[in-house]
C-alpha cells in the first residue's frame, strides 16, 4: 500500500511458508506469496508519507481531533470485519495458538478503541490556555513527523498496531514494514488502511531490511524510528540516519525477565506462574520468564514438580485446543536452543526434565536446565525460545546483584508471602526493572499500564496513555495579550 494504492506488483515476491502443516512431519507448506520491493519502491513509499505530512500542513497532521477520530473508527470498524481471517494466518505463519491468536486479535482492537478515548481526553486536557508572567500560552500535543514502524514475529499485529496506531492517531505519516514471519496476516487489512485515511498516511511495504529500510533511513527524513525487536536492527537502522542523533526513538527491545521464589513462597502458584511464564507461545515473548531464581531450600521440590509440570504440556497444531506448545516459526531456533543445552550440559548443568530437548522438524520440547551458573550462554543470552534456566540461591543479594549488572531491566516476577520480606524488596526492584510482578508471571497486559525497560529494553513508554506521548510533542503558541 502506497500513497493510497494497492499496487499491482510485477516485480519479485517472497514465498511465505507456513510455521505448521496438516501433515504429521510438520514440513511447512507454502501459503503465499508477497512483493519483495526494491530500494526504488521503498523511496516511493517514504515521499509518500512525507508529502502527506507536507512540512505539517498537510491533510492529516492538520485534522481536526474529531474528523481524525472518526477515520480512526472506520478503520477499527473494517478490520473487525476480517477477524477469521488475520486469525487463521496468525495460527498459520507463527503458529500461534487459536486462543492466544483470537486474543491477539481482540486485544488490537481493544487497543485501538482505548487510543481513542485516550486521545480525546488528551485533547480535552492538554489543550489548554496558559498564563505565566504575563505571557499567554495556547498549549496542545502535536505530531512528530514521518515515521518508519518495523514490527516484531511474535505479536505481528498487536505490538505492531501498538506502535502505528498511536503514531497515526497523533497526525504523523507512517511507513510500516511487518516482520518476516507474520506479514500474509496484515494483507486482510491493507483495504480498511486505504479506505480510512488520507493518501499517504499509511505505507506498507515489504522486503529485506537491507534493501528497503536502510534506504528510507539514509534520506534522513524519517523523524522516528519506531521498532520492537532486537537491539541490533534497532542500531544498524539508527546508524543509517545522517543525523541520527535527532532521530527520536520509540523501541521495545530485549529483556531477560527473572522470576525469584523465595522459601516462603507458595509453591503451587509459583510453579504455575513460572510455567505459563516459561512456555506461553513457546517462550517467544519478550516478557517470558527467562530464568528462574528458587531458593536452595525449596530448589529440589521446585525442580521435581515443575519439570512434570512442563513434561505434561501437550505438543501440537495451533488449532488444536489443548495444544500448548506449538511449532517454531523460525527454522533454525530449534538448533540454537539446542545448542544453549549443549553448552549449559557441557559446563556442569543437567537437563531435568524427561522430554527436554526432544525435537521434530521444526519444533524442540521445552527442556529444563539445572543448575545454571553465570558462565553458560543460557544466563548470558536473551533464549526467546524453549529453554528454561534454574538458578539456586542462598541469599537474596545474589539474584539482586545479577540484576543489577544485567544489560537488560523490563519486569520480574517475585513469589513470597512475608510482608516485612517482600515490602523492601519490591521497592529495591523496582529501581532496577519496570515492573514487578507480585506472586505472578511477567506480562505486558493490560494495554494501558506502561510498559517500558531500563538500559538496553526499551527506549520510550509504550501502552495506551504513553504511547500517544511517546509519538508526540508538547508545542504552544505564546502571545503577550490574550
Ligand atoms: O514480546 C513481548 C510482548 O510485548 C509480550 O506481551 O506479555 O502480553 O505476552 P505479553
Amino acid at each position: 500500500l502506497v500513497d493510497g494504492a494497492l499496487i499491482p506488483w510485477r516485480g519479485d515476491t517472497s514465498n511465505v511458508y507456513s510455521t505448521i502443516s496438516s501433515t504429521e512431519d510438520y514440513k511447512p507448506t507454502l501459503l503465499g506469496t508477497i512483493p519483495t520491493l526494491g530500494k526504488k519502491e521503498a523511496i516511493k513509499a517514504l515521499d509518500a508519507a512525507v508529502s502527506a505530512y507536507n512540512k505539517g500542513q498537510g491533510l492529516w497532521p492538520t485534522m481536526k481531533v474529531e474528523n481524525r477520530i472518526a477515520c480512526m473508527e472506520k478503520f477499527v470498524e473494517h478490520m473487525k470485519t476480517k477477524r477469521d481471517e488475520v486469525v487463521k494466518l496468525l495460527m498459520w505463519e507463527i503458529g500461534k495458538n487459536l486462543s492466544d491468536s483470537q486474543k491477539e486479535f481482540d486485544r488490537t482492537v481493544e487497543y485501538i478503541y482505548d487510543t481513542i478515548e485516550d486521545y480525546k481526553q488528551m485533547d480535552r486536557n492538554s489543550a489548554k490556555f496558559d498564563k505565566h508572567d504575563g505571557v499567554y500560552a495556547h498549549i496542545k500535543r502535536g505530531p512528530l513527523g514521518v515515521v518508519l514502524c518495523l514490527g516484531p514475529y511474535n505479536y505481528p499485529l498487536n505490538e505492531t498496531f501498538a506502535l502505528l496506531i498511536p503514531a497515526i492517531m497523533m497526525g504523523n505519516t507512517t511507513i510500516f514494514k511487518p516482520a518476516k514471519h507474520g506479514v500474509l496476516l496484515i494483507t486482510p487489512l491493507l483495504e480498511a488502511f486505504r479506505d480510512s485515511f488520507p493518501k499517504g498516511v499509511v505505507n506498507i511495504i515489504y522486503g529485506r531490511g537491507r534493501t528497503v529500510a536502510a534506504p528510507i533511513m539514509q534520506t534522513g527524513k524519517v523523524d522516528v524510528l519506531a521498532l520492537i525487536g532486537n537491539s541490533k536492527s534497532a542500531n544498524a537502522l539508527q546508524n543509517q540516519h545522517p543525523k541520527s542523533n535527532r532521530l527520536r526513538l520509540v523501541l521495545g527491545l530485549e529483556a531477560k525477565n527473572p522470576a525469584i521464589v523465595l522459601p516462603d513462597a507458595d509453591l503451587d502458584l509459583a510453579i504455575d506462574e513460572c510455567i505459563a511464564g516459561t512456555t506461553s507461545f513457546n517462550g517467544q515473548r519478550c516478557t517470558a520468564l527467562k530464568v528462574l531464581y528458587v531458593h536452595e531450600a525449596i530448589v529440589e521440590e521446585f525442580n521435581k514438580r515443575f519439570s512434570a509440570k512442563v513434561d505434561a504440556l501437550k505438543f501440537g497444531n495451533p488449532w488444536e485446543d489443548d495444544a500448548k506448545l506449538t511449532p517454531l516459526p523460525e527454522p533454525d531456533k530449534p538448533d540454537y536452543i539446542q545448542d544453549l543445552i549443549n553448552d549449559a550440559t557441557e559446563k556442569g548443568a543437567q537437563v531435568i526434565n524427561s522430554k527436554g530437548g526432544e525435537t521434530t522438524e521444526n519444533y524442540i520440547f521445552p527442556a529444563v536446565l539445572y543448575p545454571v551458573t553465570k558462565d553458560m550462554r543460557v544466563f548470558q543470552e536473551e533464549q526467546f525460545g524453549p529453554v528454561i534456566p534454574v538458578v539456586p540461591f542462598s541469599d537474596i543479594e545474589e539474584p539482586l546483584d545479577d540484576m543489577a549488572e544485567s544489560n537488560y531491566g523490563q519486569q520480574v516476577s517475585l513469589f513470597g508471602k512475608d510482608v516485612k520480606t517482600l515490602a523492601p524488596l519490591i521497592d529495591t526492584l523496582v529501581n532496577l526493572v519496570c515492573r514487578v510482578n507480585l506472586n505472578s508471571s511477567c506480562q505486558r497486559g493490560p494495554d494501558v499500564y506502561p510498559f517500558t525497560g531500563r538500559k538496553d529494553s526499551a527506549v520510550a513508554t509504550l501502552s495506551v496513555h504513553d504511547a500517544l506521548r511517546s509519538f508526540s510533542i508538547r508545542t504552544f503558541v505564546a502571545s503577550k495579550d490574550n
